[in-house]
């Protein structure tokens, strides 16, 4: 493994390991709210403070860009932390969250981690090598027509800038799809592609913490990435599409009519 893929592995287990610590007392946390339906709460802080603790001890000239904590610089390459995915699903005792790493080269995806820790499931991934589910390599599904295809996607919930195209994409695809989940966790909904659990996903409006690792775990799987032009920017827009390549093709052309002039 990867010397900073296995530094990526030890700090999500141990941030995983601190969230689950948490799960039977969760009525005594201290919860803030950031904005509508945005909460953060102290887990979100000490797993975030646990990551960047094992990153700085290996790689003390790197940059961070953590969800809690924003953006220290640094050199060439750049950590994107998201400490915990599915802070309201965790919060309410909704079995379904994640901690997700990403590292970056000169804005290159290199590494990749997104552990589940009530399943105790890590996702692995390093350019060029593969993605892995607990060290066993796996690649995204091979479903070829989208009426066959399980998708995931999440709801506008934070601003609802995007309901209304969003909703015309969600009854776009869930009248020409076997189903639509709504997990609540976008880094893991993004891992369970690259394993082809889900064989397609799309969201508008995430953070790059919320993408990052997931976006190279698909990569690495075989599967394709990209904002509703079809095109690279998604971390920074926010609005990704990703599945296995026949699946992403089909939802993109069926996602474009739908969308305002401009909105990529
Ligand atoms: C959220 C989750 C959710 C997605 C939201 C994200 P958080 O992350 O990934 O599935 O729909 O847009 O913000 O706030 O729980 O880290
Ligand atoms: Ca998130
Ligand atoms: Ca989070």
């Amino acid at each position: 493994m990867h010397p900073m893929l296995n530094t990526a592995v030890k700090a999500a287990r141990r941030a995983g390991n601190l969230i689950l610590r948490y799960i039977d007392q969760l009525e005594r946390l201290s919860i803030e709210t950031k904005g509508r339906g945005d909460f953060v709460s102290e887990v979100d802080r000490a797993a975030e403070e646990a990551i960047i603790h094992v990153i700085r001890s290996g790689y003390p000239n790197h940059a961070i860009l953590a969800e809690e904590s924003g953006q220290q610089p640094g050199n060439e390459y750049q950590w994107i932390i998201d400490p915990l995915d599915g802070t309201t699903n965790f919060l309410h005792g909704y079995p379904q969250f994640a901690v997700s790493i990403a590292l970056e080269r000169n804005r290159r995806l290199e590494q990749a981690v997104v552990f589940d820790p009530l399943r105790n499931e890590i996702f692995t991934a390093s350019r060029g090598g593969g993605a892995q589910l607990n060290e066993r390599r796996v690649r995204v599904s091979k479903v070829t027509r989208l009426e066959h295809a399980l998708l995931g996607t999440g709801f506008p919930f934070k601003t609802h800038e995007h309901l209304e195209t969003w909703i015309n994409t969600f009854r776009e695809l869930l009248t020409h799809s076997s189903g639509v989940r709504r997990a609540g966790s976008a880094a893991l909904d993004l891992a369970h592609v690259a394993c082809g659990r889900l064989d397609g996903f799309w969201e508008f409006g995430l953070s790059p913490w919320d993408m990052a690792a997931g976006a190279l775990l698909i990569q690495e799987a075989g599967g394709l990435t990209g904002d509703f032009a079809g095109g690279p920017t998604f971390l920074q827009g926010g609005n990704i599409v990703a599945g296995n390549p026949k699946i992403y093709a089909e939802m993109l052309r069926r996602i474009q009519p739908y969308l305002p002039a401009g909105l990529t």
